[in-house]
């Protein structure tokens, strides 16, 4: 079943009087619960792609439908609840926050919906022991290991139940090893919660995790490989 439905979408910015359009008439579908790697040269649109999926960003031209919902269409607000409640985000550099434990951290999107502190401190655990970080749950990002800190990122990504996955370069900064595990740790949530993946990649060995890769180039489709 389709997710996410791309019909030519087309993004510009401005830079000055300078115009860069990193997308062009982008035709693209995903399918709910597949693990997608998206992958294409520096410049290609990836992380632009991500970011509309994202909701934070939006579409220039085009219509861009996700769950049967015509995002496009969204006002500014409308996007910042949607988002809140349909995307968890990845970011190869973790982005946790430095003077919150690991506890706290997952917690933070949860602060954004009407959730009482104990089931609150519920769904913070599960998150937590998913990813297999439930011993490390009151240090702080410095006291954790790279591997670790990405480990809390997915659990605060997967905290409020997300639609989508998105991740950019997750194993961008960890070695051979460890990125391994989280790529195991990635197809886990997608095999045993069916959670929907899209990954930006520039490594053709993550690729194995995924059912569907698909190549952008100067912002279009180039090619879409689906395994079975
Ligand atoms: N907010 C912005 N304002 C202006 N230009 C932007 C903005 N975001 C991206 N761009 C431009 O859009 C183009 C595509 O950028 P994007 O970040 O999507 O590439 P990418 O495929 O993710 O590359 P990389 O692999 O290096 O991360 C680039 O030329 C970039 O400079
Ligand atoms: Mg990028």
């Amino acid at each position: 079943m389709t997710l996410i439905k791309c019909k030519q979408i087309t993004k510009h910015y401005y830079r000055g009087s300078e115009q860069i359009t990193p997308l062009k008439g982008l035709d693209l579908e995903i399918q709910r619960g597949s693990f997608v790697a998206l992958m294409g040269p520096s410049g290609s649109g990836k992380t632009t792609l991500l970011n509309l999926l994202a909701g934070i960003d939006t579409v220039s031209e085009g219509e861009l439908i996700i769950d049967n919902e015509q995002i496009h269409n969204f006002s500014k607000n409308k996007l910042a609840s949607w988002r809140a409640d349909h995307i968890g985000y990845i970011f190869q550099l973790y982005n946790l926050v430095p003077v919150l434990t690991a506890y706290e951290n997952v917690e933070i999107p949860l602060l954004l919906h009407s959730i009482n502190r104990n089931e609150r401190h519920e769904r913070v655990s599960d998150a937590l022991e998913n990813v297999g970080i439930a011993d490390r749950y009151n240090h702080y990002p410095r006291q954790l290991s790279g591997g670790q800190e990405q480990r809390v990122a997915i659990a605060r990504a997967i905290v409020s139940n997300p639609t989508i996955l998105l991740a950019d370069e997750p194993t961008g900064d960890l070695d051979r090893e460890t990125g391994t595990a989280i790529m195991d740790l990635l197809k886990s949530l997608q095999e045993k919660q069916g959670q929907t993946i899209v990954m930006v990649t520039h490594d053709p060995q993550t690729t194995k995790w995924a059912d569907t890769v698909l190549h952008l180039e100067k912002g279009q489709l180039i090619e879409q490989e689906v395994r079975s």
